[in-house]
């Protein structure tokens, strides 16, 4: 998501900016290009020369802007960034941002620039909590900055409070996801979604279960871009998912448990994305012990009963909902898949192919093909699975499904 992308990063004094040089080589990892603004006060903290090598570019901080002040300016700087991120934000440079205060070239091109900031505040609690510095946040946000809440965690003073800039890799998440929101909030604003993800469970005795092999990722991913697209966002799952983006989450185990949280949920979705793979049988009784092997036993035979189709079940409860499923098969794909979308009677089923190494299960790609209800296909290529939920809740909104 980053690829190709401009990231102007400021580094103001503070403790925690001993993990810029981590931060930078994370974005840079997810394609980024990135240059770097230190104040004076960064300087004591980290060296320009880790921030220039691992940024691969030079690094404007005072001594730059002395020696050579032509080559290029703040104003430069902010017409080739696509973002600008603040990390650490120290209570000082929030309030100078906050009162529009330009004394060095960091506050400078912050005032500068009509580009997305992000602002990751981190400092001691009590200066975190003071009222002048929630004051400034306020006006920040007021004024269209994301800022980022510091994280509770171990302070460098030795003890464990809130203003902990959080770990590079959670830095780069939270603000794709801030930034992804803000450019395509439009999409589903003011809907509900509501997404199951994962396999689920059913128990054999008290240490066994029956099983599959879904991983959650796909559902996951298509929680995120619902997000992203400004959905409200509830997810039901077996598994658990990234924390980076807000969503409400029901922790479900058996196809019984899923059934129930769709059913009380089902009525304020606008559209349900049933991404989950449903254990189909259970054991008409599980064993109460744990089932233990005699020593002339070759065989164990277990009695199966049927789960409910789930999305089949919700026929008579439909109003407005947009339904989606998905077909997992491993032979006839398209043909399997159409009689889902017909006897479950939903508005779209992605076909997906399962069974194979580079994409379906447990992998980070998926691959497959749209079928509408209206006999309209759309062919999906490999794909990251973010990728592929971003491309399905777009070919939804383009066919005016909601
Ligand atoms: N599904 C459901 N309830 C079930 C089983 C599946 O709602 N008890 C949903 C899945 O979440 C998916 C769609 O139905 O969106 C298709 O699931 P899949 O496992 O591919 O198909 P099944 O209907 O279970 O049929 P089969 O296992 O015979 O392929």
């Amino acid at each position: 998501m980053y690829q190709g992308k401009h990231v102007l990063v400021i580094v103001s004094g503070g403790i925690a900016a001993y993990k810029i040089p981590q931060f930078i080589r994370d974005l840079i990892k997810q394609g980024a290009e990135v240059q770097v603004i230190m104040t004076q006060a960064a300087s004591a903290f980290v060296t320009a020369q880790t921030l220039a090598v691992v940024s691969r570019h030079p690094v404007y901080d005072e001594h730059y802007l002395h020696t050579n002040t032509t080559a290029i300016s703040h104003l430069d700087l902010t017409i080739w960034a696509d973002l600008v991120v603040v990390a650490p934000a120290t209570a000082n440079i929030l309030a100078k941002m906050a009162a529009g205060i330009a004394d060095d070239l960091a506050t400078t091109a912050l005032l500068a620039t009509n580009k997305p900031i992000f602002v990751f505040p981190a400092m001691n609690d009590q200066m975190y909590a003071a009222a002048a510095t929630q004051r400034n946040l306020a006006q920040l946000r007021a004024d269209q900055v994301t800022v980022f809440e510091p994280e509770n965690g171990f302070l460098a003073e030795g003890y464990a409070a809130k203003g902990r800039m959080p770990e590079p890799t959670t830095m780069v998440s939270l603000i794709m996801n801030a930034w992804q929101r803000q450019q395509t909030a439009a999409i589903l604003a003011g809907k509900h979604v509501l997404v199951t993800a994962g396999g689920t469970r059913e128990a054999i005795d008290p240490v066994r279960y029956i099983g599959n092999h879904s991983s959650g990722k796909m559902g996951w991913a298509l929680a995120q871009a619902a997000y992203w697209a400004g959905a409200t966002v509830t997810v039901i799952s077996s598994v658990a998912g990234p924390q980076t983006f807000p969503a409400e989450t029901v922790k479900v185990t058996s196809t019984a448990d899923l059934q129930a949280a769709v059913d009380r949920l089902f009525s304020k979705t606008d559209l349900l994305l049933m991404a989950a793979a449903p254990a189909d049988f259970r054991m008409s009784t599980p064993a109460a012990n744990k089932i233990k092997k005699q020593a002339d036993q070759a065989q164990l035979q277990l009695t199966l009963v049927k789960n409910p189709d789930i999305l089949a079940s919700l026929k008579p409860l439909r109003k407005k909902q947009v339904v989606v499923g998905f077909a997992a098969e491993t032979q006839r794909l398209l043909a399997n898949a159409t009689t889902k979308l017909q006897q479950k009677q939903l508005d779209l089923i992605v076909a997906n192919p399962v069974g194979r190494t580079d994409s379906g299960f447990d992998v980070d790609q998926n691959q497959g093909t749209l079928l509408f209800a209206d006999g309209s296909q759309q062919v999906l290529p490999l794909m990251s699975k973010i990728a592929m939920a971003q491309t399905i809740i777009t070919a939804i909104t383009a066919k005016k499904l909601l």
